[in-house]
């Protein structure tokens, strides 16, 4: 009989999301907006520590108002890490705006200082400074904020957060996501926690998120009948999915501690093994280890990390290659990257050589081991082959 399919981060519902859901069912609130809309957005706000939230229908969505309430249009630019899912992008072009982008370093994996550093004196020199810096948090590490932040400020361009991988981190003490002007956190189906589908845009700046209610629900003037006079969007997040993320939030804590040792795990067995490094966490810093994410130097363990991501699909274990610089990908062909290096960069290093490992907070010990049983089979393998050939 096949094994049962170990995922890569699946739901990890907290049993309490239902009491919540019923409510909204009672009380006839399955409309857009409501009492756990209301709920959830404080909720969030009070554990990042900010003084506001506006929840919306995806992370990409509140990515797309940060830039809109930066007034960011057509012509304009925005850097962005390299070393991101598309999402994080995508939302540049949807205002017309040109994204440039800035390459990983490897003490987070994030955007590097200096080759932000690079980019802007490059866009100075050019006479034509961006509108944004969208930094992101790799599979919840934070960027190294006070660098980024010191260079952003001084050139006086605003920061979005994109915390989609990190609610639960913290750098320097304080939770990430809340660095920049605007922070945007995901609840994706699978992230740390979630609402099924939806997003936080989240800020000090509570006139701003006002006018981001205003947007994300069709820019209705205060008028007695339907007018508009300003082009908005239909972003709000529903009170049923809010009521799953309040559930969800309740035990945050718990899902950030069940990660950080699922890493310890794979890093106590697999950490010895010559080629194999572990995604690093930055001093002063505590990711939540949303994936476990290593990188394997094929000249030392002998095998690439393609072959441990096909070996792991054959014993029906979801791994992923770690995300495409999107300097690289076919839509943004030709678009300016800032290297951290002379040579290549490092991103590119990192997508060649990474791979994510199922990290859920609901892996239960047994499939872990049994993750982590074959990748040192392979190895094992591997080694045993090489050493016949050796002797013969
Ligand atoms: C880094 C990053 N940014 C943005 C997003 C977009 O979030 P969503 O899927 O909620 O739109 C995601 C995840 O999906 C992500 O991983």
């Amino acid at each position: 009989m096949k094994t049962n399919r170990i995922f890569l981060s699946p739901p990890h519902l907290s049993g309490n999301e239902k009491k919540y859901i019923d409510e909204a069912f009672e009380t006839n609130w399955v409309a857009p907006l409501g009492p756990n809309v209301d709920a959830f957005e404080k909720e969030i706000a009070e554990y990042v520590g900010v003084n506001e939230a506006v929840a919306v229908s995806s992370g990409t969505a509140a990515i797309h108002l940060a830039l809109s309430l930066l007034n960011v249009q057509k012509g304009d630019i925005v850097f962005c890490s390299t070393l991101t899912f598309v999402a994080s992008a995508n939302p540049i072009i949807y205002q017309g705006a040109q994204p440039v982008f800035i390459d990983s370093e490897p003490d987070t994996w994030n955007m590097s200082p200096s080759a932000l550093e690079q980019a802007f004196r490059d866009a100075l020199n050019e006479g034509r400074l961006p509108k944004a810096v969208i930094v992101v948090n790799l599979y919840g590490q934070s960027a190294k904020m006070e660098e980024i932040l010191s260079i952003c400020n001084e050139y006086h361009v605003p920061i979005i957060e994109d915390a989609a991988e990190s609610l639960g981190a913290t750098y320097h003490g304080k939770a990430s996501g809340t660095f920049g002007k605007f922070g945007i956190y995901s609840f994706n189906g699978n992230k740390i926690i979630t609402t099924s589908g939806g997003g936080m845009l989240v800020s000090n700046d509570t006139a701003a998120l006002k006018k981001a209610r205003f947007l994300a629900a069709q820019a209705r003037d205060p008028a007695p009948y339907y007018q508009h006079s300003q082009v908005g969007y239909n972003y709000r997040m529903s009170n049923i999915l809010a009521g799953v993320g309040r559930g969800q939030l309740e035990i945050l804590d718990e899902r950030v501690k069940a990660r950080r040792l699922i890493f310890e795990r794979y890093c106590k067995e697999l950490s010895h093994f010559p080629g194999i490094s572990f995604m690093p966490e930055l001093e002063s810093t505590q990711s939540n280890r949303w994936l476990t994410t290593i990188t394997i130097n094929e000249k030392e363990l002998g095998i690439s990390a393609g072959e441990v991501l096909c070996c792991l699909e054959r014993e029906n274990i979801e791994a992923r290659p770690v995300w495409k610089p999107l300097h690289l990908q076919p839509i943004f062909k030709g678009v300016k990257f800032f290297s951290h290096i002379n040579n290549g960069s490092y991103s590119e290093y990192l997508f060649e050589k990474g791979i994510c490992l199922p990290s859920g907070s609901n892996l239960h010990e047994r499939d872990q081991l049994r993750v982590i049983g074959c990748i040192k089979d392979l190895i094992n393998q591997n080694k045993n082959e090489r050493d016949i050939i050796h002797i013969s």
